[in-house]
């Protein structure tokens, strides 16, 4: 089927997905914020992360969602700061968040403690943080300081497809300033499938009415619009995921054909935490974790980013070349 062309796609936009109400002082942000860091020397990289949400009422007591934990995006914004980077993290409300994200299993009332003798004061007790509960938590608490302190990492809060959308479109008009110093790493899993506001029902779906049959309509390819015409000088990564190994790389090569864009990382949903591959029209590389990088807590994007930051070295040089 024929690519829809982008001005339909920036009308579909406008037209069938709620505009968030504060998309343009978002944009204003990331703009500000790409000038600031690219006058320093830094690149910026908006990575997205975390799955969407497809309501399916208006008034929203049901909606479809997906098994995106935002690890990869979480755990890649790290290591891209960590390669000077100043990071735009677009990312699903309470998804993982960058250093945050190593306590997210702990119940923070376990990892907190009375300094002892003060219990008795009660309110005003001194509370401290029991490090056995929080290992690394000094180490990780300074570095997510260090982050704040120079500004690198520009928090943006998504939930729904429609404010995904939304949010991904200012941010790669806001990026387009800087040209080939963007990078984008679309990692967030995003809903292929929805219903578009005009067809949604305002109310509660009742069970009264027996079982529910649903159609959904195709969600536009944003990287088609973002590629061609949104951020056209950026270096543009996108993600590709499936659960059938076999389909896997084929679909990576199609996506490059299509979108013509710089590089798709291939997942398969059991094995993506130790292994992937970066395929580029040119080339194609395996990354995997072995047991004893397991052991030592490494973690497959650290490898990911280094993979790319010198891909994304690579192409400014040619730009500028
Ligand atoms: O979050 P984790 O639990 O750590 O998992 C990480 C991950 C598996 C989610 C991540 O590694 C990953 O593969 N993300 C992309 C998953 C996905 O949605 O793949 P896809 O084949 O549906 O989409 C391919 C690309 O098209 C994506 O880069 C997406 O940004 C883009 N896309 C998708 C839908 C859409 N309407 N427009 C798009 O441009």
């Amino acid at each position: 089927m024929a690519e829809p062309r982008i001005a339909s796609i920036d009308g579909k936009l406008a037209e069938e997905f709620a505009v968030p109400s504060h998309v343009d002082e978002v944009k204003e942000k990331m703009s500000a914020f790409a000038a600031q860091h690219v006058a320093t020397g830094r690149r910026v990289v908006l990575i997205t992360s975390g799955g969407t949400k497809v309501p399916l009422e208006s008034r929203t007591v049901r909606f479809l969602d997906n098994f995106s934990s935002g690890r990869r995006g979480a755990s890649s914004a790290e290591y891209f700061i960590d390669s000077g980077y100043a990071v735009i993290f677009l990312h699903r409300h309470r998804s993982l968040y960058p250093y945050t994200r190593t306590f997210s299993t702990i119940n923070m009332l376990d990892a907190l403690q009375f300094r002892s003798g003060e219990e008795a004061s009660g309110n005003t007790a001194e509370v401290v943080v029991n490090q056995q509960v929080l290992p690394n938590v000094s180490k990780v608490l300074k570095q997510y300081q260090e982050v704040k302190e120079c500004r690198l990492l520009l928090p943006v809060e998504f939930n729904t497809l429609s404010e995904y959308l939304h949010l991904l479109k200012a941010a790669a008009q806001a990026l387009s300033t800087i040209g080939s110093k963007a990078m984008f790493y679309l990692a967030a899993a995003v809903s292929d499938f929805y219903i578009p506001a005009s067809e949604m029902p305002e109310h509660k779906i009742q069970s009264s009415n027996g079982p529910l049959q649903l159609s959904l309509n195709m969600v536009p390819k944003i990287l088609s619009p973002l590629v061609k015409d949104w951020a056209p000088q950026a270096f543009v990564v996108s993600f590709k995921l499936e659960t059938d190994a076999t389909i896997l790389l084929g679909k990576a090569r199609r996506a490059l054909d299509t979108y013509r864009h710089q590089v798709v990382v291939a997942n398969v949903l059991d094995s993506r935490r130790g292994y992937v591959v970066v395929v580029t029209p040119e080339t194609q590389a395996e990354l995997i974790l072995t047991e004893e990088d397991v052991k030592n807590d490494i973690e497959i994007e650290e490898r990911i980013v280094s993979n790319l930051t010198s891909a994304h070295n690579k192409f400014i040089s040619q730009q500028v070349g």
